[in-house]
Order: structure tokens, then sequence, then C-alpha cells
């Protein structure tokens, strides 16, 4: 046993969380940079691409596909990751199993490149992904001519048998869903026509806004008798121009540091260009609705996407109700809004979290056992999630069960800076999926985190 797998990270009370961050790139834009890039003619050259597990499982998998995938540090140290594609419709048949690691996003957006070229190809992920429906892309890729072999419910490892000549189509997505809405756009890049996805809700439109900026013809567009609908529109066989792309800071990992603000005493933190994407920011609405003391500042367009920087100060924050219409903008979120209104004055209810059961783990069960086991009453009501705020600091004395989930980790770790007695995680390990330097960079903030010996190891 490694020294490190007999410990745990244990997060204890804290105040004065002080200093400036910039959280690392955002991992959805991350992922299609480097697809897009692969898909494309010619040189893409990407800096402040997230170098977490989820991402570099992604490189990968497109050198495998046959893109040249580099990284390119200068003489000042930054980074640029540079790729060289092979055109729409150009990649290899891999001769290796692609791992893509605990990321669906990968695993689901990469299921639409390769159903659209006359390959086959083996796809794994971890126990969380393995877990994890895939029915949602192999369905409407399955309508557009690709084939699919895999074991019960569709689940990886998953074979997919693709085709180079998709058949355009119109889907109609039940689940709102970007990853959903992005596998068929990126199998419609290969159609000799015009594929167009119907989502029931407006989702991160990513793909849309990266696929113009490398040349491709998309189009968005209300849906007469469909409030809240949006039909998206690729035209087939584009040709992709290899681009230049700037990630921004993700504002899903943001988000924790902010509640960390928001709930330790006397704290006063900085994020540095937080993408804010339209379809990203319903946690800084709603942790405003809480009544946070959350200000955004230097909004800007950075590579097609909006940016800005945040300041977050510690806050006495309130319950509220969260609609499900806001779900698609921070489905991400809800594990550290959760945090939030464990130390808020009164009930919080989110509703409308259905999606939550299929990520990474089963979020809806993984935040209500965490809470519960801190002392702090949360219960699931359908699809609803209710927290009892503390109004203050939680008990804690707790350690959560992580799931192999990367954000059920760093929220648990969040709540302990508020907390009575400390809040340990099972397993730090996952974090590096989305966020290597969250322990460092939390630690530079002020959090009181440090390495204890397991007591689950430890005791008799
Ligand atoms: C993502 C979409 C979301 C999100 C995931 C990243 C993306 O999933 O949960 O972390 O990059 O497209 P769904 O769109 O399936 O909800």
């Amino acid at each position: 046993m490694t020294e490190s797998a007999a410990q745990i990270i244990l997060s204890a009370r804290s105040t004065g969380l002080t200093g400036s961050v910039r959280v690392p790139g955002d991992k959805s834009v991350s992922h299609r940079a480097l697809m897009f890039g692969g898909l494309a003619i010619g040189e893409t050259r990407i800096t402040g691409l997230l170098e977490g597990e989820d991402v570099m499982n992604t490189a990968k998998a497109m050198r495998a596909l046959g893109a040249s995938v580099e990284r390119e540090v200068d003489a000042d140290g930054g980074t640029t990751w540079v790729v060289r594609g092979r055109g729409v419709g150009g990649l290899l048949e891999p001769g290796e199993v692609l791992d893509m690691g605990n990321s669906g996003t990968g695993a689901r957006l990469l299921c639409g490149v390769l159903a659209s070229h006359p390959i086959t190809a083996v796809m794994t992920g971890d126990a969380s992904l393995r877990s994890r429906p895939m029915d949602r892309v192999v369905a409407p890729l399955g309508l557009m001519g690709a084939r699919f072999e895999s074991r019960d419910g569709n689940r990886l490892p998953l074979t997919v048998i693709g085709t180079g000549d998709p058949v355009p189509m119109v889907y109609e997505s039940p689940v709102a869903s970007a990853q959903i809405k992005s596998a068929v756009l990126l199998a419609g890049l290969q159609a000799k026509g015009a594929t167009t996805v119907i989502e029931p809700a407006a989702t991160r439109d990513h793909t849309e806004r990266m696929l113009r900026h490398f040349g491709a013809d998309v189009r968005s567009e209300t849906v007469a008798d469909q409030p809240g609908a949006v039909a998206v529109t690729v035209v087939g066989q584009p040709e992709l121009e290899g681009s230049n792309i700037v990630v921004p800071g993700d504002p899903s990992s943001a988000a924790f540091l902010i509640v960390a603000a928001l709930i330790t005493a006397d704290s006063e933190v900085s994020l540095l260009n937080v993408g804010l994407n339209p379809h990203r920011t319903g946690l800084f609405e709603t942790l405003k609705d809480m009544g946070a003391d959350l200000a955004i500042a230097n909004e800007r367009v950075e590579g097609g996407e909006p940016v800005g920087d945040l300041v977050a100060r510690s806050s006495k924050l309130r319950g509220v109700v969260v609609p499900a219409a806001r779900a698609p903008s921070m489905i991400d979120e809800y594990p550290v809004l959760a945090m939030a209104a464990a130390c808020a004055e009164g009930e919080t209810r989110m509703e409308g979290l259905g999606e939550l059961r299929v990520k990474e783990s089963d979020r809806l069960s993984a935040i209500a056992d965490g809470l519960n086991s801190c002392d702090v009453m949360c219960e699931i009501d359908g699809d609803t999630l209710i927290v009892s705020g503390c109004a203050g600091a939680v008990p804690g004395d707790a350690v959560a069960q992580v799931h192999l989930d990367h954000r059920i980790a760093m929220s648990f770790l969040v709540l302990g800076l508020a907390s009575e007695q400390p809040i340990g995680i099972d397993d730090d390990e996952a974090i590096a999926t989305s966020y290597p330097s969250f322990l460092a960079d939390m630690t530079t903030l002020g959090a009181n985190f440090k390495k204890v010996a397991d007591p689950k190891r430890t005791s008799g």
C-alpha cells in the first residue's frame, strides 16, 4: 500500500480566504478544441487548455485517430497545444482501445466523431464511465447509419462501427444535453446535407460557437410551439480550417472557490478570466438570489466566449427555490450549491435534477448521503433536492464518500471550511480529472486542508 493510499484529506474550519486565482481552462471547451482541431485542416493552436486527466485522455484518443497533438512550452513557460488535423472524415482507424477515463463528454462527443468515419473503434473508461448510459448517443447515431456493439444497456466498453456516409436528419432529443447535441452535430459534419438537433431547453453552446470559428455553417433557432426549445443545424461537409483557440477559465471550477469564499468568514477571493457563457452562469444567478456578495468585473469576449473576473466575499446566505428551468445552465454546479445551501438560513429546494443521477456518480444520492453524514438535513423528493440550512457552521465530523466523482470530492472539502468539526473525503484522486491544482490553489488562499491517516485503514 502506498503512503497516499493510507491517507485522506481533511478540511477544517478556516477563516480569511484571500487572494486571486486563475482557475484552469474550461473542460468543455478544452475537449472540443482538441477534437475539432483534429477534424480541421492545418494547424490549431490552443492556449489555456485544461491539463486535467479527462482532457488528456481526449488528446490521447485524437492521436490514436491519426491527428498530431503536441504540447509546446515557450521561453516564458507559456504552454500551447498544437493540433494538426486530418480534415472532416479523415481520421484513421485506431490501433488501440480508446480509454476515455472518467469523461462522459470525451466519450459521447467522440462517439459522434467515430460514427461518421468508415472505421471500427473500441472505447472504454473507468468504473464510473462504464456505468453511465450511452443509449442517448447510440440511438441517434444509429439512425444516421453507425452501428454499435456493447454489453447490456449500451454501456462502455463499446465498439463503434462508423459509416463514411452518415444520413443527415432532424433529431428531437428527449433530454436537454449538450453532449447529445454535440455528438449528433459532429456526426452531421460528415453528412451530405443539413443535420438538425432540437433540444428541449438551451444547453451550453460551445460546440456551435467553436464550429463557426473553424468555418462551419451552424445556425440556432427557436422552435414554433415549443417554448424554450432550440433547433441547431449544421451544414455537412464543410472545410474546417485550423484556428487559434483561447480557452477561458472554467466557471464550473471557479464555482468551488466562490462558494468557499462565501461560506468562510472574513474572505475575499478573486477569480481571473472565468468563462461567462450565458448557458453556464446559472450558479452565479442563484448565489446572488441567496444574498451572495459576488461581483463580476472586466467583462470581455475572448476567443468567441464571454469572460470576466469574479470577486466573492463572505456572505450571509438564505435558502431559495431553484427552478428546473435553470438546471441546464448550472447542471454541474448542484453539488457545490448544496454546500452553500447547507450553510444558508432556511430551506433550499433544487428542482428538476433527474440528470444528476447519471453524472460521474449518482450525484443526488452522493450529495444527500454526504450531507446527512455531516448532520445536515437533506432529502430527495423525486427529482427535487431539499437542503435544510444550518444558518452558519454545519456540524461536520464525517468522511464523505466520493464515488469516483471529482465534483463531489471538491464540494465536501469546501464544506469542511465552514463546519464545526472537520470533513474528510475518502478519495482525492478523482479531483485531477477536472482541477489538478485544486488542493494547491485552496491552500494558497488559506484553506485549512491536511492529509491524515485514513481512520478506516488504521482502526482495528
Ligand atoms: C458537458 C455537458 C454537460 C455537463 C458535462 C459537460 C459538455 O452534460 O454535465 O460536465 O461539455 O457538453 P450534459 O449535456 O449531458 O448534461
